[in-house]
């Protein structure tokens, strides 16, 4: 399956000294660093190098470094939409949280916001400066640059409808910006797994701070009602098939409360699994497995995964 990586376990070897590999990175160096502590999930091995740049030269340094290296580089960013395996990452995860990857700007009516930003913080400045067009993001757990990778969104909107350009690196360092109709957003995907987002500029329009948070709160009553937050989780595991919900097949499946060590299918919504305390990925990894076939059994629908899985 594409969306599955085959990856090496992080072998126990003496690492500290591998670090010297990263000699001039003036970011923050974490080794062995557990991913479950950066995944909504709560879900992860570990990572043997964690590397958030100081800023832009410093992502170049590290881009440079681990390709003379030939080290495995995986970027993550709120990591609410991805299953990392229990025997973690024998590589780089790298994370766009320093300052400079934080920054965002209002001008009129566009947002420059820089891909480290959190969703709900865009939202806020955006509510502030009566500017509306966002309020759908509400409640989505993630950062910029992770919602245009995967063009996140619901069923009214995604975030692709309102970029006007994003700014990159490639992985040998050099920077572009990306018109809108460069950019190919589809359900769930965006053509941009080939660079590491940097910042986007997104359109939005002037609205009444009132009727803006009016919006807000229906959508986060909707979420409250039909989602399961109870618990730690990736959000929605399936994409839904065309014309379908996924998580309406799941359920007339008997999925609900449908258990796997510690993970567990919600009985509020059947496309969501819950960590009830110390699942691990293997759980989710069996309980997927059990679903796709039963859908594919039942309703000969192929679920395909919503969330990332590194592994
Ligand atoms: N339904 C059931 N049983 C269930 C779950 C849903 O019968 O266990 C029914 C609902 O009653 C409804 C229909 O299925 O009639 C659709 O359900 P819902 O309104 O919850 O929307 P969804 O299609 O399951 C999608 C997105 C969500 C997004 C909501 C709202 C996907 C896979 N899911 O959910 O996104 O929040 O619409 O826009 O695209 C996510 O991407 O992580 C996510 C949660």
């Amino acid at each position: 399956m594409n969306w599955q990586r085959n990856l090496n376990p992080v072998k126990n070897i003496n690492i500290s000294n591998e670090k010297k590999i990263f000699n001039g990175i003036k970011g923050k160096i974490k080794l062995n660093e557990p991913l479950k502590r950066h995944t909504t999930f709560k879900i992860g091995g570990r990572a043997k190098f964690f590397i958030e740049p100081k800023d832009i030269d410093d992502l170049k340094l590290l881009l440079n470094l681990v390709k003379r290296n030939k080290i495995p580089i995986f970027i993550i960013g709120r990591g609410s939409n991805i299953l990392i395996g229990d025997k973690g990452i024998d590589g780089v995860v790298l994370r766009l949280s320093s300052r400079c990857f934080k920054s965002f700007t209002i001008e009129k009516i566009r947002l420059e916001a820089g891909s480290g930003v959190m969703l709900s913080q865009l939202l806020k400045a955006a509510q502030n400066y009566d500017l509306s067009g966002l309020e759908f993001l509400t409640g989505i757990p993630g950062t910029v640059g992770g919602a245009l990778a995967m063009n996140a969104g619901t069923r009214w909107k995604n975030i692709g409808d309102l970029v006007e350009n994003v700014t990159v690196m490639d992985y040998n360092g050099n920077i572009k910006t990306l018109d809108k109709k460069d950019i190919k957003f589809s359900y769930r995907t965006a053509n941009l797994s080939k660079y590491i987002i940097l910042s986007v500029s997104i359109k939005v329009f002037r609205e009444n701070k009132e009727q803006i948070k009016e919006r807000i709160e229906k959508y986060l009553d909707y979420r409250k009602v039909a989602q399961d937050l109870s618990k730690a989780s990736a959000g929605c595991i399936f994409k839904n098939p065309s014309g379908y919900s996924a998580g309406r097949l799941i359920d007339l499946c008997g999925f609900k409360g449908k258990r796997t060590g510690d993970a567990c299918v919600s009985k509020r919504h059947a496309n969501f699994i819950l960590n009830k305390g110390s699942a691990k990925a293997n759980d989710v990894l069996k309980l997927m497995d059990l679903i796709k076939k039963e859908v594919k059994n039942k309703f000969n629908i192929t679920l395909e995964s919503e969330i990332k899985i590194w592994q």
